[in-house]
Order: structure tokens, then sequence, then C-alpha cells
């Protein structure tokens, strides 16, 4: 490792992982010795699993990987990556729409703290289209999410919707 690590802050709610998510990760792991996948405590989403959840499904999938961490923050994301001492945001650029929202946080980011910069990469194109929201409701729909999340998250969406399924009967 170099003698000053470089550890990428890749923050987001996950609620739940996807494989866009998952590509973005992977392609880090070439660029930076850590990744630290930092999960927003206070998500105003409403979010369909806890943050414990979310923790245990990235750890999960990432199991083989140590440079990749999870954690969760709770404030504002520059004073937790000035706590992590990393330098680097990542956050994944799916589309053009994207992309207005990304630009506005990342100079209001650099503006708040001028050395800390953002990363952006995109996803494989197959996963342009892949969002956590449109994953729940086709989960909530029945419909197959093969090849758009990791298995673990496609188990508990299917084991929420027997639940779910079962309440209502
Ligand atoms: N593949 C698939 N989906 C992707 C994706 C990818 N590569 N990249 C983003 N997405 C989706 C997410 O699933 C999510 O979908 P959803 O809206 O359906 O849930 C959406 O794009 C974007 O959400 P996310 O990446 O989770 O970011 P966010 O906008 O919810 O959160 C934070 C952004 C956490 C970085 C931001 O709110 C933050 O920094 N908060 C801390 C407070 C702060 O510092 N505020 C000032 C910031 S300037």
């Amino acid at each position: 490792m170099a003698a000053h690590p470089r550890i990428a802050v890749y923050p987001g709610t996950f609620d739940p992982l996807t494989n866009g998510h998952v590509d973005i990760i992977e392609r880090g792991l070439a660029l930076f010795d850590r990744i630290i996948v930092a999960i927003l405590e206070n998500s105003g989403k409403h979010p369909l699993f806890t943050v414990a959840e979310r923790v245990g499904i990235i750890r999960e999938v990432f199991a083989d990987k140590p440079i990749v961490e999870v954690e969760t923050f709770g404030g504002l994301l520059v004073d937790y990556v000035r706590s992590r001492r990393a330098h680097v945001i990542v956050r994944g650029l799916r589309t053009v729409s994207d992309f207005d929202y990304e630009r506005q946080m990342a100079l209001m980011n650099r503006h708040l703290s001028s050395d800390i910069e953002t990363v952006f990469m995109m996803p494989s194109e197959q996963y342009a289209y892949v969002s956590s929201t449109l994953i729940k409701d086709i989960a909530a729909l029945g419909g197959s999410l093969a090849g758009l999340v990791p298995p673990v998250v496609d188990a508990r969406l299917a084991r929420r919707r027997e639940a779910a399924t079962t309440r209502r009967a």
C-alpha cells in the first residue's frame, strides 16, 4: 500500500444495494486502496431496510474484498469524509439526468471543503436504468430481479414480499 493510502468514500442510501452500486464499487477497487461504503443514517427516503440490514447486505456481498469497508454516517458528508482521512467522494453517474443534481452536490461539497474531490464513475450501461426505488417496486409486484441485484438482496426482497402476502391473507 502507498505511504498515503488512497481512501475513497462512496456515500448513499443503498436501500437496497443494486448491481449498479456493485459495479461502481468494483471499478473503484482498481483505483483506491480502501473504499468506504458510507450509508446515510437519517435518509429522508423512508427506507425499506434498516441501516443495520443494509450494512449487513453490503458486508456480505463484499466479504471477500477486505479493502471494501461499510460504515454509517450522519451529519455533513464532508465532515465524515475528513474524519476517515479520505479525500475522495465517489459517485455514480448513470444518465444525463443524474448530472445536474450530482454537479450541485459536488460543487457544494467543494465549497464546504476544498480539499475533498468528487470522482464520478459511470456504471456499465446495463445498469444505467437501475435505481433502488425501481428495484423495490418490481420486487413488491413479484417481477424478476435477475441480474439487477446481488442474490442476497433478491432473497431478502422475496422474504419481505412473502411476509407482506402472509399478513394480507
Ligand atoms: N446504480 C444503481 N443505482 C444508483 C447508482 C448506481 N450506480 N447510483 C445511484 N443510484 C440510485 C440510488 O439507488 C438511488 O435511487 P433511489 O432514489 O431510487 O433510492 C439514487 O440513485 C440516488 O441515491 P443515492 O446514491 O442513495 O444518493 P442519495 O441522493 O440518496 O444520497 C448523499 C446522497 C447521501 C450523498 C447525500 O444526501 C449526502 O451527502 N447527505 C449528507 C448530508 C450532506 O452532507 N448534505 C450536503 C450535501 S451537498
